[in-house]
């Protein structure tokens, strides 16, 4: 029994001096290794009088819980000043900070914004959470008509919806303003699909009309080609599709050629006399045209991006390279 008051104190001693990882194991080896003292101190067992045998055998079995439970304790204790001196090390350097950069969409959407400002068009705004009324209803899309399938919409209620396409400010900016008009509506929209490398549940759009008295299909014509020019350079070409839409008549959607391919980047037309009605224009006096051009597939035509994914995973290492 001495013995083991003997070992628990040179333990003890030993401990107290430990202040570095190197130390502690040391006196693990030195205690509680495979050749440390307490496991010899138990091979004296079978050499003992069986009468105190099992007083010196409990003995130490609660030396060797002791000295476990301390040295378990000893190497929190390290650990947790190791990382204290992490956190007060005024030697390391600094952290540097990432200055951030524009979105590729955002930046897409400036130049467009630019391009067209150029041309004297204005630039609106309208709310991401819309009327049916304005999303649909004066765009010509009564509740029976068929073209309503044509957007899968995401509905609040049945009669407020997340807006399914920028149309609805031309409706705003004509029930506000008198023409001409020139604008252009940039922003979000939003449609019940289901992510692919072509289609997000929310994707951006720029909406352009342009209202006066004798306001031509040429002229869009002409607008568009030279929107590209300026966007995609010289060699790009434009190329119109008849199309349908309710809100326009004809109806058309172009494409662009660029960088060896072509792509549809928007949907357009001549104002419908429908339109214009709804709004208090009337259409015998005045023509217009109007167009809904996909942001996202602009900057996935001029940035070569063949997944639209890409541009809402926040990866770094993508968005770092715009
Ligand atoms: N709003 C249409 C869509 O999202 C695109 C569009 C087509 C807008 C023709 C227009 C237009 O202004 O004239 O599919």
């Amino acid at each position: 029994m001495e013995r083991i008051d003997q070992i628990k104190k040179e333990f003890f001693e030993h401990a107290s001096q430990v202040s570095m990882p190197e130390q502690l194991e040391n006196l693990r080896v030195r205690f509680l290794g495979r050749k440390g003292k307490v496991t010899e101190a138990f091979s004296l067992i079978k050499d003992i009088a069986p009468e105190i045998r099992p007083r010196f055998g409990s003995g130490l079995n609660q030396l060797k819980k002791e000295l476990e439970a301390h040295y378990e304790e000893l190497k929190q204790r390290l650990e947790d000043s190791a990382e204290n001196e992490d956190m007060l090390d005024v030697t390391l350097p600094g952290r540097k900070t990432f200055p951030g950069r524009k979105h590729p969409l955002l930046k897409i959407a400036d130049e467009i914004k630019d391009i067209f400002h150029s041309f004297g068009f204005t630039i609106e705004d309208g709310p991401e959470i819309e009327t049916d009324h304005y999303n649909f209803e004066a765009l010509n899309i009564p509740k029976s008509h068929p073209a309503r399938a044509m957007q899968d919409t995401l509905y609040i209620t049945e009669d407020v919806v997340l807006r399914t396409h920028t149309s609805p400010v031309q409706i705003r900016v004509m029930e506000e303003r008198k023409p001409p008009i020139r604008m252009i509506a940039p922003g979000r929209v939003y449609r019940r699909d289901t992510p692919d490398a072509t289609h997000s549940p929310f994707f951006h759009q720029v909406e352009g009309l342009v209202v006066g008295e004798s306001v031509t299909f040429a002229d869009l014509k002409g607008v568009i080609q030279a929107f590209a020019h300026r966007m995609f350079g010289k060699d790009a070409r434009v190329r119109f599709r008849p199309s349908f839409f309710p809100f326009t008549e004809p109806s058309a959607e172009y494409d662009v050629w660029f960088n060896g391919r072509w792509m549809e980047i928007s949907g357009a037309g001549m104002v419908h006399p429908n339109v214009f009605r709804a709004v208090g224009i009337d259409p015998g006096k005045f023509s217009g045209y109007a167009f809904g051009m996909g942001i996202d597939r602009v900057a996935m035509l001029k940035y070569d991006i063949r997944d639209i994914r890409l541009f809402f995973d926040n990866d770094m290492r993508f968005l770092r390279q715009f």
